[in-house]
């Protein structure tokens, strides 16, 4: 080979590589990380990025040169010379591809083998999905129940997953971690925050009609601010009456993921907009409280016009006391007289 194609072909690959490397770092891919997780996650796709612009430059360099040095005259329609392999080259292009997948493999492998690992004294949280919305559990704390995942700073946490329906997929983009959870079968999942703020967690399994919507938020504050949520939390979630205690109800079934209903604040748009209940049981020719329960225990029995079946949950029957149930059908009833 010529000295002077070697040159340019280095000098190719030189200007391709600075290229990719601008796209690479110029843009951000990636968001912040928030976790300890997420950094060694951040490190691992570094590393692939490096590897892969490398094997792109090269390509790209002799590939460029070659369509340039050795393009053939418009009217050349002879064939081109017969070649028998390059043993040397073979070997090359077997065994530098080899080492590298093996690198990122072995990498990979450390990286998952750390972040599954909680360290000593980790907190556990239960995370309970179901269409389409969040509970979180602290067993630590008596057992206290939030829609609102929050966390303190610095701390290994384990989360406990499990799915009451159908499969869904725990992930905070900024923590990296994603783990689905399957019905029946308990998975779990660490993560440690390492700035406060507020984040967002999402469902990344396709879950049903309102996946999209299966959201909630997430707070990572201070062990002290942690300390001062869970004493208030624990408080303030005495077991209230009346209007309080079907607002309660509606909160913690998450009933606002799906439905708008003013009085609880909720904007859903997945199902019927609850403040239109009345109306609607009149449609249905039947005594509101009486349509409101049944919609609840029994969503498929009527459908509103311009909804589709089997999207509600049909358990709450099972998953929901009596005195729940009143609760809520008293609170939805009020809400739309
Ligand atoms: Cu739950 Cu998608």
């Amino acid at each position: 080979m010529r000295r002077g194609a070697i040159v340019r072909i280095t000098l190719i690959g030189v200007a391709v590589a600075i290229l990719a490397t601008l796209v690479a770092v110029l843009i951000p891919w990636l968001p912040d990380p928030a976790s300890k997780q997420m950094g060694r996650i951040e490190f691992l796709y570094w590393f692939a990025t490096v590897i892969s612009i490398g094997i792109f430059a090269v390509v790209i360099a002799v590939l460029l040169y070659s369509v340039f040095a050795f393009r053939a005259a418009p009217d050349d329609d002879s064939d081109g010379p017969s070649i028998h392999g390059n043993t040397n080259l073979e070997i090359a292009w077997t065994v530098v591809p080899a080492i590298l997948v093996i690198a990122i493999g072995v990498v990979s492998a450390v990286v998952l083998s750390q972040n599954g690992q909680a360290g000593t004294n980790p907190m556990t949280i239960k995370v309970i999905g179901q269409q389409f919305t969040w509970r979180f559990e602290y067993p630590d704390s008596k057992g206290l129940k939030s829609n609102e995942l929050v966390m303190p700073v610095d701390r290994n946490i384990t989360f406990q997953l499990e799915a009451v329906d159908v499969i869904h997929s725990f992930w905070i983009p900024q923590m990296g971690q994603k783990q689905d959870l399957v019905p029946g079968l308990p998975t779990h999942i660490v993560v440690t925050p390492t700035r406060m703020g507020t984040f967002t967690l999402i469902c990344t399994e396709l879950c049903g009609l309102g996946h999209a919507t299966m959201r909630a938020p997430v707070r990572v504050v201070s062990q002290q601010g942690f300390d001062a949520w869970i004493k208030q939390q624990q408080s303030g979630g005495g077991s209230a009456s009346g209007a309080g205690a079907g607002k309660a109800v509606f909160t913690s079934s998450g009933c606002g993921a799906c439905h708008t209903y003013a009085p609880a604040g909720s904007a859903g748009a997945v199902g019927p907009n609850l403040g239109n209940l009345a109306a609607d049981a009149k449609k249905a020719h039947e005594d509101l409280a009486a349509y409101v329960k049944e919609s609840i225990v029994d969503p498929n029995k009527v459908i509103v016009a311009g909804y589709q079946p089997n999207v509600m949950p049909g358990n709450f029957a099972q998953t929901l006391s009596a005195k729940q149930v009143d609760a809520l059908v008293s609170f939805l009833a009020a809400g739309s007289k």
